[in-house]
């Protein structure tokens, strides 16, 4: 089968039902499928479980499928392998990449840690594997205060990639970490004018924001918090509309729980691109899903010489938080 472009290049019969040829293949080969919230709706409401990446690490050491297919991106397909090694970890398109993890290098973070002896390595989990090998602890949006906040307060941290939730940890604890200067391109994006103008026309909507922001839309929040965060929020306010500043495939489950309420994408400041989509996201289609289940490919490696040392700080994030 050809997988040379990452994903398996074989036609899909127009004619099938995707949704239903795809449930079957999940029952035929006891596989479960993953899908993060920002993939889009149609892959959300046909996958077993969709969550945060907090919550889609948490799930994957549990499960006791053969298969399991990461719809998200590639970091996400590496973490669900890191944790589970025997089993057969799918991801429908690898070139579904991510702008942030691509900002630290692995020997670029090897350099940073040199140059600063006597700091604990804290990575975000949007970072490679190599990267993870190198770290002492990750976090992800959903726990990265309370990880931080359980390490002694004179610890000297190095914090990396992204730069706005490092910044965001800094300004909540008073700690004064080394940051790295990463950032993803579409939670960079957002602008505070456009969300002003919005606030005009919408004076009662709540304002969430994904600490991945940076400060000047931060501060204009009424939430900051990872995607289940903003979503939990969101179910148990009393407001009826939200302006939301993370990426747009949140919109889809927020509009599911919460039909009577009105959710609106905060724009970004180019208002002529769709930079509130993750494009690396974006590439899990259903055509794509199919073929994965249909031909197991493509799959997920992680080096072995790294895979233990990427799992230690992972499994140390999962036993705090
Ligand atoms: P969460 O940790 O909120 O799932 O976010 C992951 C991500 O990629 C944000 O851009
Ligand atoms: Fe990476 Fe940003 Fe996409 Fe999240 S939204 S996966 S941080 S590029």
């Amino acid at each position: 089968m050809n997988v040379e472009k990452g994903f398996v290049d074989a036609p899909v019969d127009s004619s099938l039902d995707l949704a239903a040829e795809i449930r079957k293949l999940k029952e035929e080969k006891n596989a479960v499928v993953l899908a993060h919230y920002y993939t889009v709706g149609a892959i959300q409401d046909l996958a077993d479980f969709v969550g945060d990446s907090l919550a889609l690490a948490r799930i994957a050491e549990k499960l006791d499928n053969d298969i399991i297919v990461m719809c998200g991106v590639h970091f996400m397909g590496e973490t669900v392998k890191i944790l589970c090694p025997a089993k057969k970890v799918l991801v429908p398109d690898l070139n579904a990449g991510c702008s942030l993890a691509d900002s630290c290098k692995p020997e670029d973070l090897r350099s940073f840690i040199e140059a600063h002896p006597g700091h604990t390595v804290v990575s975000y989990v949007n970072t490679s594997a190599a990267v993870k090998a190198l770290t002492d602890i990750v976090v992800t949006s959903g726990n990265a205060m309370k990880v931080v906040s359980s390490l002694p307060a004179d610890e000297k941290i190095i914090f990396g990639p992204d730069r706005n939730l490092g910044n965001y940890i800094n300004s909540q604890t008073g700690r004064e970490m080394l940051l790295w200067d990463g950032a993803c391109h579409v939670h960079e994006q957002f602008s505070l004018e456009k969300i002003l103008e919005l606030k005009k026309q919408h004076p009662e909507a709540k304002v969430l924001v994904h600490p991945e922001c940076p400060r000047q839309v931060r501060i204009v929040a009424d939430k900051v918090g990872s995607t289940a965060v903003l979503l939990d929020y969101a179910v148990a306010s009393d407001s009826r509309e939200f302006i939301v500043a993370t990426e747009s495939g949140i919109l889809h489950e927020m509009r599911k729980r919460c039909p009577e309420k009105a959710f609106i994408p905060a724009p970004p400041a180019d208002s002529t691109c769709a930079c509130n989509d993750c494009s690396y996201m974006k590439l899990n289609t259903l055509e794509k899903l199919y073929n994965t289940l249909l031909y197991e490919q493509p799959e997920v490696h992680v080096d072995e010489a790294i895979i233990d040392d990427a799992r230690r700080p992972i499994v140390r994030m999962l036993e705090i938080s």
